[in-house]
């Protein structure tokens, strides 16, 4: 196919925000054409730009505790590796780098850890309780995973305003060959919707490259996005952990990657897109090259310094520098430099515009 008729594909794209699953495939198989590429961040950055301007928006992310009871077969805080130093924080000491997240300029938090039944609905109900009233004009954003739709509706009576929860992948043959037997992708689904019809903000996404994936399957992740149309996604490359049972395989590409977040772009214009760690990790430019495919959010790490390494969900995951809140002054330079602002505000979904 001629890359004049893949672009009438991404054309097509853009006006009607959605696409055939074949259709689909045939530009992903075409990621690593450059004339396609370009054409495909060109249009996703227009169309970020159009809905949000060049901000980017930075949220502080809280990485609380590195207990989980779940034993997906990519990541490193996996059950079953029992090499992983594992840590709690507590209500004060979130509190704490909250504050200093404030005082940096971040008017959202995000609250992520393993799923750990030790944080109980009533110690998640309190913490995010003592959060909005000691900081009113900042969002929360919750990131523990899978729970009954009672608990969604506890956390989001106490002020939650948003939750992320990636669906990983929305082919259920590859979904079982990433996660054990207990989990499931129908129950995955099922915490997505219902956490959209309580009133959050919802954040959906998946990895890029993960052993077995094929464009087939990143199709329906995309298909899945459409029909979800949640107001956040975040997608980044897989990037194997030593101590996992695929920590032999390849990790994910950037090209591919950036290549997606593109089309997400083009298909929820006005969705929250993070340049994420992950893409960091794996290439020092890859949050660049995010944003340059219509990404707008970025996460810089606020947990602890002495926790930090030890939140290991994949190998060498960066958590100094630039994706640090202590070198938050840094980011926002360098984000200026390459014509981005970084304003001091919740950065919500715009329902409109
Ligand atoms: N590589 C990349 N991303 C990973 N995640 C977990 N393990 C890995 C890995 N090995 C992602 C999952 C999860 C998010 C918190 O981190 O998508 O939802």
């Amino acid at each position: 196919m001629t890359v004049n008729t893949l672009r009438l594909l991404i054309d097509r794209l853009e006006r009607e925000r959605q696409l055939e699953k074949s259709e689909f495939i045939t530009l992903l198989e075409a990621y690593q054409n450059p004339e396609l590429a370009a054409s495909l961040a060109q249009r996703a950055g227009a169309v970020r730009d159009a809905a949000y301007g060049r901000a980017v928006f930075l949220r502080g992310l809280i990485e609380f505790t590195n207990f989980c009871k779940n034993d997906c077969l990519y990541c490193g805080l996996r059950h079953s590796n029992r090499e992983v130093e594992r840590y709690r924080l507590g209500p004060e000491e979130i509190l704490e780098r909250c504050r200093l997240g404030r005082a940096l300029g971040f008017r959202t938090f995000v609250l992520q850890g393993g799923e750990d039944p030790y944080y109980t609905d009533e110690r998640l109900v309190e913490i995010i309780v003592a959060l909005k009233a000691a900081f009113p004009d900042c969002a929360v954003t919750l990131s523990v995973g899978e729970k009954s739709r009672e608990s969604y509706e506890r956390y989001f009576r106490a002020g939650a305003d948003r939750f992320l929860l990636r669906h990983e992948t929305a082919d259920p043959e590859h979904y079982g060959k990433l996660h054990p037997p207990e989990m499931s992708l129908t129950n995955r689904q099922r915490c997505l919707f219902e956490l959209k019809d309580i009133g959050f903000q919802v954040g959906a996404g998946f990895m890029v490259g993960s052993p077995g994936q094929s464009f087939a399957s990143l199709a329906d992740d995309l298909l899945f996005l459409q029909k979800l149309s949640p107001q956040m996604a975040g997608v980044g490359p897989f990037i194997p952990h030593p101590r996992t049972p695929l920590g032999a395989y390849p990790a994910g590409s950037t090209e591919l990657t950036v290549f997606i977040l593109g089309l997400v772009r083009l298909m929820l214009p006005r969705v929250l897109l993070p340049a994420t760690t992950a893409l960091g990790t794996l290439d020092p430019q890859g949050r660049e090259k995010a944003l340059n495919f219509g990404a707008n959010v970025m996460m810089p790490n606020l947990s602890p310094l002495e926790v930090r390494s030890k939140y290991d969900i994949y190998t060498g995951k960066i958590h100094l520098d630039e994706e640090a809140a202590e070198g938050l002054d840094r980011l926002k330079k360098h984000l200026a430099q390459l014509g981005y602002e970084t304003p001091e505000s919740r950065g919500d979904f715009k329902a409109f515009c």
